[in-house]
């Protein structure tokens, strides 16, 4: 069976709700970056999936829409929110074009690994510099491009730690994980790190930050063999 994200949505839900440190520090960094008060703030979350880092952006008082083309993931965010409202709404909607979101409508976008996702990232940075307001900031992750790039693997056997064994790094474009457990069997667009941070220039960003923060303890702990590569690739920017 070809896997989408529709397809892997009751997985990928049962995994973060069950508990999922590695899905906890990608919110947690993110979160960092913003501030610990967001009354007052419009914030758009971009790729929301079943709305953790939505819900977290509720919690500090945002008003805060989540929107995310897999209609599955939009209906766990909004039964979450039925469940314990938060304020957050939920839009199905394309990152590429978000056309449910009204033009200079958010001070902040945040894009929790969903630009690894985009088809086309001029599209999408282009849709964001159009929602947000003069000076507004888009922070986002994604997996980290070198260390994630397509097919990447880990060492296997000896007495050593597991290494990462990464080759492909510029083969950019829509790749799929064989992996029958690993959440890039939906797919996943890989782009290197350079492509990121020149496309945001180009498409109207000053880039303000870049950050690649270590695993967390409760990573590590986790998956040992992640400790010494930071997962993740922090990117955060303010629309010129
Ligand atoms: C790894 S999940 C991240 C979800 C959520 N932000 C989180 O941290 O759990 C990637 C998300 O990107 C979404 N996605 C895929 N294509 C997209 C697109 N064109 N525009 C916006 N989001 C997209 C997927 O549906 C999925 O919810």
């Amino acid at each position: 069976m070809t896997e989408s994200w529709d397809s892997i949505a009751d997985w990928y839900t049962e995994q973060l709700r069950s508990g999922s440190p590695m899905h906890d520090f990608g919110r947690d960094i993110l979160l960092d970056r913003l501030p610990a008060d967001l009354r007052g703030a419009s914030v758009l979350d971009l790729g929301c999936g079943e709305g953790i880092i939505t819900r977290a952006l509720a919690a500090r008082g945002a008003s805060v829409t989540g929107i995310d083309p897999a209609v599955s993931l939009v209906e766990y965010a909004r039964a979450a929110e039925k469940f314990r409202p938060t304020g957050a709404v939920y839009a199905v909607d394309d990152g590429c074009t978000l056309a449910t979101v009204p033009t200079g409508s958010v001070a902040w976008v945040t894009a929790g690994l969903s630009l690894n996702n985009v088809p086309d990232l001029g599209a999408a940075l282009r849709a964001v510099r159009r929602v947000l307001e003069a000076d507004g900031r888009l922070v986002f992750t994604v997996p980290h491009p070198c260390f994630e790039a397509p097919h990447s693997t880990w060492t296997e056997g000896g007495e050593a730690p597991a290494r990462r064994v990464v080759g492909d790094y510029p083969a950019e474009g829509f790749w799929r994980s064989a992996n029958p457990r690993g959440v890039r069997r939906a797919g996943n667009q890989h782009r290197m790190l350079s492509t990121y941070l020149t496309m945001l220039i180009a498409d109207g960003f000053a880039v303000e930050v870049v950050d690649e923060p270590a695993p967390s303890p409760g990573v590590v702990a986790r998956q040992p063999h992640r400790a010494g590569l930071p997962p993740f690739l922090l990117v955060g920017a303010r629309r010129r």
